[in-house]
């Protein structure tokens, strides 16, 4: 229970028609021809919040994102598999309409019958929607008499279809908003240390920034994944054709400070300082790859492999790239690892879509089963990662939420919070 949250059974939402803003912002994938959702974890997490609207009557439309199109329809990204994956869930017909709000919209919604589900088009093919225009969310807000928020993922983000449909109309949480937030809060209320942080993945400009905030929260941050590029860019050393996130500015109202500016503060701010976590092993706050896994194509046929050292990482050539952390660098997250007493992993550290590239996830995954501590992992792909090789009940809790579980534990508030809690 989260302490003053209004959830699903404070209100009577019986008959009611609802928006219903969830977070499927799933992985997609093309087989013979069809996209699909390859990892619907995040649709499953729905269900309970759907299945109490259907009992009570409700018209249900639904309301998300997917990815990140430039505020223009990408065919990858439109929600056609997410419908069908849900009606597979739900065991209902569910109708997908092709945009979120219009006429056509309009009629769809006025035609609906209590227990009917509409989902609507990706909300992020409208430019508006990241230019938080007002009149948008004004738009946004007629597509229910009230909402019911249970985007964990995406709810650290102040948006139309976030707080902009929020601030219009009677909102209240839905179960998995309320799990996600209940279990990491209480997870993280008094964290036992060392507390240790893993930190990979691909999508880098909003973690980066958390980082700031866990270098005073965490004992010890271990980066891996395509993060550590930046680190060592800004260091000098090579990094070939290795995967380096533009800088994107995903939050227009405030100034982003470029990724590998930030980088570089962050190795300045701790170049001295270092933790004791027992004999022999005194380490950086900062821990960066000792070595690497390159190679000279991330997936398809005839790749070439090899591990790389930093110490001799001339030998890369240009047009390879970094893939995965390499064997000393698993052996050495794993001795710090095997100390903690909280783990928080957000992020792959490799590529672990192609099997070559996931021995570092595997090797970090294997190290959290075997300590000790109480194991927090988040992020859509470290999801998929730890449900792809059956992990997932190893760890004490994997949350659905990337960008979002972060911020939650490095201490952020969330904008939705404040239309979700009981004044
Ligand atoms: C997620 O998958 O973490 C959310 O959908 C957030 O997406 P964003 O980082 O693209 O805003």
């Amino acid at each position: 229970m989260v302490i003053g949250l209004k959830t699903l059974k404070d209100i009577s939402l019986k008959n009611k028609h609802v928006l219903f803003r969830t977070a499927y912002d799933v992985p997609v994938e093309k087989k013979g021809g069809r996209w699909i959702v390859s990892d619907d974890t995040r649709i499953a997490a729905s269900i309970p919040s759907l299945k109490y609207l259907l009992k009570n009557n409700c018209k249900i439309v639904i309301l998300t994102w997917l990815g990140r199109p430039a505020g223009k329809p990408e065919e990858k990204l439109k929600l056609d598999p997410v419908a069908k994956r849900l009606s597979e869930l739900i065991h209902r017909k569910v109708k997908k309409l092709n945009d979120c709000i219009g006429p056509d919209v309009d009629r769809a919604l006025a035609a609906m019958k209590p227990k009917d589900i509409i989902l609507l088009e990706n909300v992020r093919f409208h430019l508006e929607e990241e230019a938080c225009d007002e009149k948008f969310s004004q738009k946004l807000s007629t597509l229910g008499e009230c909402v019911v928020f249970d985007a964990f993922a995406q709810s650290h983000r102040d948006y139309p279809s976030t707080t902009g449909i929020l601030k219009a109309l009677p909102s209240v949480a839905g179960f998995h908003m309320e799990k996600e937030l209940s279990t990491l809060q209480s997870l993280m209320k008094k964290p036992k240390v060392p507390f240790i942080v893993i930190l990979g993945g691909a999508k880098i400009s909003d973690k980066i920034e958390t980082l700031r905030s866990f270098l005073s929260l965490a004992d010890v941050i271990l980066i891996g994944g395509a993060m550590a590029h930046n680190f060592l860019k800004v260091q000098g050393i090579k990094i070939g054709a290795s995967y380096i996130e533009k800088d994107v500015s995903l939050t227009p109202k405030k100034e982003t400070q470029s990724i590998l500016q930030t980088a570089e503060e962050l190795l300045k701010k701790t170049k001295d300082t270092f933790v004791n976590l027992g004999p022999g092993l005194n380490v950086p706050k900062l821990v960066l790859p000792l070595d690497f896994v390159a190679a000279s194509r991330k997936d398809g046929p005839s790749i070439e492999i090899k591990n790389i050292s930093i110490e001799h990482n001339s030998t890369l050539p240009r047009d390879w790239m970094y893939l995965d952390i390499g064997p000393k660098t698993v052996a050495y997250y794993a001795s710090i690892i095997k100390k903690a007493k909280t783990v928080f992993w957000n992020g792959p550290v490799g590529y672990f879509e192609t099997d070559q590239f996931c021995a570092g996830s595997k090797g970090i995954a294997q190290a959290i089963i075997h300590s000790k501590a109480t194991s927090i992992l988040g992020g859509g792909d470290t999801q998929s990662f730890t449900k792809k090789y059956h992990l997932t009940k190893k760890f004490t809790f994997v949350s659905t939420g990337g960008g979002a579980s972060l911020e939650l534990l490095s201490g952020k508030e969330f904008p939705v919070l404040t239309y979700l809690m009981k004044s």
